[in-house]
């Protein structure tokens, strides 16, 4: 079960061409034969040796794969809100919801639980205040009392009054729903004609679910929640980038940023203690890159100081926000180098190179990532561009944390066959699939992700030795301590092995 350390065969592949060179003929076919094995062996899960059972379930992922592949509509060329529905009903879909996949590295707090539920459950709750702001969005609150008024806001409005005064509630629910998430029926192109019209609708969302899930009870719940949504996709672990905002309660009052890492930590333990099959969580501390350089400073100050008093839930720090708009990472590499000149230790996984800014300041930030000696790299889509980048994150091992259907929504790619992941999987990189944000995507858990790189990246190519390598990574290239990974990929073995055998006909 070792992760691959370096390209596979490089001594044969000498041979090989060796031999190549010296063609004057019709190529040989055993030539030609071991060239197409030595590229199949070097993509992503190549070397995988694969039991009986595994083989009989990869005919049947090969025959499954190959029937959506001649559709005319194939949902990885498609826009994911349009092919939704189709991955949905898809066999394939099916069987990639019942696999183990292991743990999610890249996911954000306040993502990762369906919308309806924010409108059905919480905004029925009592005390909850909406207003409308000028540009037709809205923001939420609970108080036991009436709230001030927000500027750019319409006055605040009981949500409960509003419903009793409305003659079609499902028409104002939805409405609200339609604020909560990206996600629409319309067409996707028509909506977000730009990078910056999706960014710019990702930011109102954000803000419009903030008043929401930011109140201690509803915050727990949320959590719990979105535990069992990544539970119930079959993913045994999470690594989730959180802001540990100011939780307030229903009196205005607001608990400091311990308070919020500890409640973290409370409602994993129990989850877990509900579900002796889930691994757990930990909490990868961000601060949005558009802040000042004191404001950083302090932030990474506050990580260390976290870092040291919740190590068990603490795996480290990274930046959020707009990478094209924030700030680069070498802006702030004062803030961000303290932990090391203190020697104490703060890991970090940065995001980086989400971006399609050849050659500005921001797309530095994959080298500087490294530089900054970063743990992982979030998203790393500009990195086939950067082979010096490239080589120290494979040689360091540096995972980077593919999350295609968030590519794909925030406009950087349209095809996810042409995802640059799949170049770095042909050659086994180190990857982790994620799904960054899915409740805004109109996703959930990691399926719909592990199928636009199963089906999209791999082609026919991938098969079940590659699901199990991405499964396998996303534990290996975790923050999780050599021991726990061990303890970890055995009951992911576990699990694998009876997924094997309850779908291998
Ligand atoms: C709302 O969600 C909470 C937490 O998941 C649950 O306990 C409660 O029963 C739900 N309430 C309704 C009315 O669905
Ligand atoms: C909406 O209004 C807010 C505050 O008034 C502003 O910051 C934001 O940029 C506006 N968004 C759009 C999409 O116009
Ligand atoms: C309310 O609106 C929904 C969706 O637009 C519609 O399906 C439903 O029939 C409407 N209900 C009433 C009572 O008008
Ligand atoms: C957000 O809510 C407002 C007010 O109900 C509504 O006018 C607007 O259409 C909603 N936006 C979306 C994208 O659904
Ligand atoms: C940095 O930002 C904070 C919060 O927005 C502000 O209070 C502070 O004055 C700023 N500091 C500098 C040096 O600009
Ligand atoms: C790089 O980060 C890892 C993980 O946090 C740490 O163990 C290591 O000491 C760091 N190396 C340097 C040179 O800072
Ligand atoms: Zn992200």
């Amino acid at each position: 079960m070792a992760v691959q350390r370096q390209r596979p065969h490089a001594a044969g592949l000498c041979l090989l061409l060796c031999l190549f060179a010296g063609a004057l003929s019709i190529p040989d076919p055993r030539l030609r034969e071991a060239l197409i094995q030595l590229e199949a062996s070097m993509q992503t899960g190549g070397e995988m040796v694969l039991t009986d059972a595994e083989q009989r379930l990869d005919a049947r992922l090969c025959k499954l794969k190959q029937e959506e592949m001649v559709r005319a509509d194939f949902p990885p060329a498609m826009h994911f809100f349009k092919a939704r529905d189709l991955i949905r009903t898809s066999p394939m879909f099916s069987l990639l919801q019942k696999m183990p996949k292991g743990g999610a590295l890249h996911v954000h707090d306040f993502s990762i639980v369906d919308t309806e539920w924010l409108v059905k459950n919480v905004s029925y709750r009592p005390h909850c205040y909406m207003c409308f702001t000028d540009n037709q969005s809205v923001r939420f609150t609970f108080l036991s009392r009436w709230p001030k008024r927000l500027p750019h806001c319409s006055p605040w409005t009981l949500l409960e009054n509003l419903r009793a005064q409305t003659i079609n509630v499902t028409d104002l629910d939805n409405s609200i729903m339609g604020n909560l998430t990206l996600f629409t029926q319309q067409d996707p192109e028509t909506v977000y004609p730009s990078q910056d019209a999706v960014w710019d609708r990702f930011e109102q969302t954000f803000l419009a679910l903030w008043g929401l899930v930011t109140y201690a009870p509803v915050f727990r719940d949320y959590y719990y929640r979105g535990l069992t949504q990544f539970y119930m996709d079959n993913v045994m672990y999470l690594e989730l980038r959180a802001l540990l905002p100011g939780i307030y309660e229903l009196d205005g009052s607001t608990h400091d940023t311990a308070w919020t890492l500890k409640t973290y930590q409370e409602i994993t333990r129990q989850f877990t203690a509900d579900h002796p099959d889930f691994f757990g969580a930990r909490v990868i501390f961000t601060v949005h890159r558009g802040v000042n350089i004191s404001v950083m400073t302090a932030a990474v100050e506050e990580a260390m100081k976290l870092q040291r008093d919740f190590p068990d839930i603490m795996a480290g720090f990274d930046l959020v926000g707009r990478e094209d708009r924030g700030r680069p990472l070498w802006y702030f590499r004062d803030a961000l180098s303290l932990p090391v000149e203190r020697g104490v230790t703060l890991p970090f996984f940065f995001h980086a190179g989400e971006t399609d800014l050849e050659g500005t300041e921001v797309d530095q930030n994959l080298l500087d990532a490294l530089l900054l000696n970063t743990s992982r790299i979030g998203h790393g889509f500009a990195l086939l561009r950067h082979p010096v980048a490239k080589d120290i994150s494979r040689k360091r091992e540096v995972a980077v944390e593919v999350c295609p259907i968030s590519n794909q929504v925030l406009k950087l790619v349209n095809d996810l066959r042409n995802h640059p992941a799949a170049a770095l999987m042909s050659e086994s990189h180190p990857v982790v699939i994620s799904a960054d944000d899915p409740a805004m995507f109109g996703a959930s858990g990691l399926s719909y992700d592990f199928y636009e790189a199963f089906v999209g990246f791999g082609g026919l190519r991938s098969h079940i030795g590659s699901l199990k390598q991405l499964a396998i990574n996303s534990i290996r290239y975790s923050s999780l301590t050599r021991k726990q990974q061990e303890k970890a990929l055995a009951l992911w073995q576990r699990r694998w092995d009876k997924f094997v055998s309850e779908n291998a006909f």
